[in-house]
């Protein structure tokens, strides 16, 4: 019998969702990324297919070919055209796509060209990389991914697709996918940390923002998920470097987000630079075609990332440039971005029988949806007096500050005279302002912020003179990020003697070290900033390090000996105003860690969920000392396996309790969910639920985030000792408790098996309900037969 219909449970577990103060989703904690099947998309709609059937009947080779053919705009040099102006090549139907254009003037530009020049009318999509913004920055992806908050993150992004279109940006690359484990790697500033299912959570999310309920609307943009795939696992943390992905590792950890993403209607996807298993992402066909295409289904548009076409050279596949072509498209890439490598040969392929013209209008098809669906045909120009209209506006910018409040991660909050250094009080006398990021609004914005502008952000600096007076905040700059004077030391270390306490503002350069092109192979405080804090620190004044950087830093000598150190990465044009916020205690900081913290460099890759391996270090316990099963374990000798901060840790100005987990269910069998996985027609059903009390035990209302974790024992395949599964924000007035309440189905125990499909397995599993993914008590059920 299938296990939805079976009424005495489904009435119990109604009964009790009745009788209990519980909170239920709003970010939709049924997990419902049913990997495996089909996508769920609105592309291939019967009305647009009509539409592309038609046009495509009209369309010459050359203009077929020309709309699989993307520039940048701006950019004469490199690999390319050489060229910055497109007219001629708009006119003759030879390009698809632009991107990186300046402004809605030039969008209209070159669409009039193409609309009103081109034989078939057929009008470009404008695409640009507006990551955490447009004109409003948010904060950085790393950061909005902190906030835990889907619906904070899908306000930001519809934020950014209401500027972006208003300067006739329809196509934005974003969201950036990618699960990282690394902290070398620069990108991990872009993406959502190293978790599939939050990742995927947070996909869904942007992909919602940018499309808005239809693409059609004027103010959607069509989202791009990438980089497709498995970029984020470059060997070494090496930006661009090689990756070796198992196709188990691929389908539970990297592919989830993608598929999240396209499944939540996703009108786009990019190829990423890498080799994945020695095949470059960009002509890698298992992942192009055989994944995307067959087993998802997706109707939607590929497009290479910046010249990775041409790239194939280097990666040494192709020894000439029609070669690189062939494979790319061949193995399922549709778009050329920037290339030129599809403009110069795609005709002369097929005309060599190489490529049939049946592949050609696939791909074609591909993007014409994507057109079709953004209305461009019906409504192919923005209008002029709309652009910056809004940007900026009273509601945008509460939606920054609040992202950026609920971004930041308390770290460590230890007691000075007694109590807990934050929150400050603001009787407090005077304040030393030190660091190279107290004041610097270019580096709040991050390392990549589309049209976002210096002038547009309040520092911290700015919104601390504001909240005390110029008077009672004593400013040092302490030298520049890389490099620093002993006068500037000097300087900062007497501007802290002459204060009560002081506020270290100190971290990474958002552009230089940050973002694409920014790994590093060390992950300390750059320049002399370590010795400034330590010399800061020195005075005896209280200290409280506000941390700016697009990654965890290992810093060991600042997680001993400063009292307070918030986590902030780049937050964005409200940053000033929400870090002072949460100082003073205006709101509780609420922001949980999205990547484990590393302690040592020496302990990366480090990841919560990671496998048990045949001897885990917990075996290294005092019990055990001095044996031989203590010695033999998974682990360094000099330097403990456990992270600094574990993924999902925070800090508050209060303490929750969680009670010991409460399952509905202790034994479900593994066959009928198996099955139920298969036979899934809509949103999957509600198996079990899980219940836990959280209890506000201190004295301040704050939010806690309870996370769901499920590990599963006696597979088919090594899963990780603990995996999350759902999470809820929970709002706790002092001594409050709430009851909270996880709804799972089956794909809350599925995994890929040893045969690479998605089953549930007879197996123990163990649920915690618990603040971090290193807390909390298990609590045992059984999936049988
Ligand atoms: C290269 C980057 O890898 C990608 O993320 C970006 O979208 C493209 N350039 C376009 O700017």
């Amino acid at each position: 019998m299938p296990l939805r219909y079976r009424p005495p449970f489904l009435f119990l577990v109604l009964v009790a969702l009745f009788l209990s103060p519980n909170v239920r989703s709003q970010n939709s904690p049924v997990p419902y990324d049913f990997h495996g099947l089909p996508i769920r998309s609105h592309l291939a709609d019967p009305t647009i297919e009509k539409k592309v059937d038609a046009l495509l009947k009209q369309m010459t080779l050359e203009e077929k070919v020309g709309q699989l053919v993307q520039y940048s705009v701006g950019t004469a040099t490199g690999p390319g055209t050489g060229r910055d102006r497109y007219d001629d090549m708009v006119e003759k139907g030879e390009v698809g796509s632009l991107y990186n254009l300046a402004d809605v003037k030039a969008a209209n530009y070159y669409q009039h060209i193409a609309v009103e020049k081109s034989r078939l009318h057929i009008p470009l999509i404008n695409g640009l990389d507006v990551i955490h913004g447009y004109r409003t920055e948010f904060p950085v992806p790393l950061g909005l991914a902190s906030t835990w908050d889907p619906q904070i993150v899908e306000k930001a992004a519809r934020i950014a697709a209401q500027e972006a279109s208003a300067a006739g940006v329809r196509w934005t690359f974003s969201p950036m996918v990618d699960i990282a484990r690394d902290a070398r790697w620069g990108r991990m500033t872009e993406g959502a940390g190293e978790d599939p299912y939050l990742g995927s959570q947070i996909a869904r999310a942007y992909v919602r923002g940018y499309q808005g309920t239809n693409l059609s609307a004027p103010d959607s943009v069509a989202a791009c998920a990438k980089h497709y795939v498995g970029y984020g696992a470059a060997e070494g943390g090496r930006d661009y470097n090689s990756t070796e992905i198992s196709e188990h590792t691929l389908r539970e950890v990297y592919l989830p987000p993608f598929y999240a993403a396209l499944d939540e209607g996703g009108a786009s996807i990019m190829s990423a630079f890498n080799a994945l298993n020695g095949v470059p992402s960009t002509a890698n066909p298992f992942t192009l075609t055989e994944v995307l295409r067959k087993e998802w289904q997706f109707p939607g548009l590929a497009v290479s990332d910046w010249t990775s076409v041409r790239e194939l050279i280097a990666h040494g596949i192709a020894n000439d440039g029609a070669t690189a072509a062939f494979k790319a498209f061949n193995a399922g890439v549709d778009m050329d971005m920037q290339s030129s490598l599809y403009h110069e040969h795609l005709v002369d392929l097929v005309k060599a029988g190489k490529i049939s013209e049946a592949q050609i209008d696939d791909a074609v098809r591909h993007v014409l949806r994507v057109k079709f669906a953004l209305a461009l045909f019906d409504n192919p120009y923005t209008d002029e007096t709309r652009e910056n209209h809004g940007a900026l506006s009273k509601q945008s910018l509460d939606v920054a500050r609040e992202a950026a409040a609920r971004s930041v991660v308390l770290l460590r909050n230890e007691p000075v005279a007694g109590q807990p250094l934050l929150p400050l009080n603001r009787q407090v006398h005077s304040v030393a302002l030190i660091g190279p990021l107290a004041d610097d609004p270019q580096q709040m914005l991050g390392s990549w912020s589309a049209r976002g502008q210096a002038t547009d952000v309040l520092t911290l600096r700015t919104a601390l003179e504001k909240c005390l007076g110029v008077d009672r905040v004593k400013y040092a700059q302490g030298g520049q990020i890389a490099s620093a004077t002993d006068d500037d030391i000097r300087a900062a270390v007497d501007a802290a003697r002459a204060s009560d306490m002081a506020i270290l503002a100190l971290g990474e350069d958002a552009g230089a070290m940050t973002g694409e092109a920014a790994s590093r192979a060390h992950l300390d405080l750059p320049g002399r900033q370590e010795e400034l804090l330590e010399k800061v620190s020195a005075t005896g004044k209280p200290v409280v390090l506000v941390l700016f950087s697009g990654r965890p830093l290992t810093l060991n000598w600042a997680f001993t000996h400063v009292p307070a150190v918030m986590a902030a990465w780049f937050p964005g044009v409200q940053a000033g105003p929400a870090l002072v916020g949460l100082l003073f205690g205006d709101a509780a900081p609420s922001g949980r860690l999205v990547v484990s913290w590393p302690n040592s460099l020496g302990q990366i890759p480090d990841y919560y969920n990671a496998l048990s391996t045949g001897r885990p270090a917990d075996n290294n316990d005092a019990a055990n000392e001095g044996t031989h099963d203590a010695k033999y374990v998974s682990r360094y000798v000099d330097e403990p396996n456990a992270p600094e901060f574990p993924f999902g840790y925070g800090l508050t100005y209060t303490e929750f309790r969680f009670s010991t987990p409460e399952l509905s269910a202790k034994k479900l069998s593994a066959k009928q969910l198996s099955e139920a996985l298969r036979n899934r027609k809509a949103d999957p059903e509600t198996v079990m639920t899980v219940s836990a009390n959280i209890t506000n035990t201190g004295k301040v209302a704050a939010e806690e985030v309870a996370q769901l974790y499920v590990g599963l024992r006696g597979t088919s395949v090594e899963e990780p000792v603990r995996a999350l599964k759902a999470f809820e924000r929970v709002s706790l007035a002092p001594g409050e408790t709430k009851k909270v309440t996880f709804s799972l189905t089956p794909e809350t125990f599925a995994l890929w098996d040893i045969h690479n499909a998605r089953a549930v397995e007879p197996s123990r599993v163990r649920i915690w309900v618990s603040s971090d993914s290193a807390h909390g008590t298990a609590v045992e059920m059984l999936l049988t037969e």
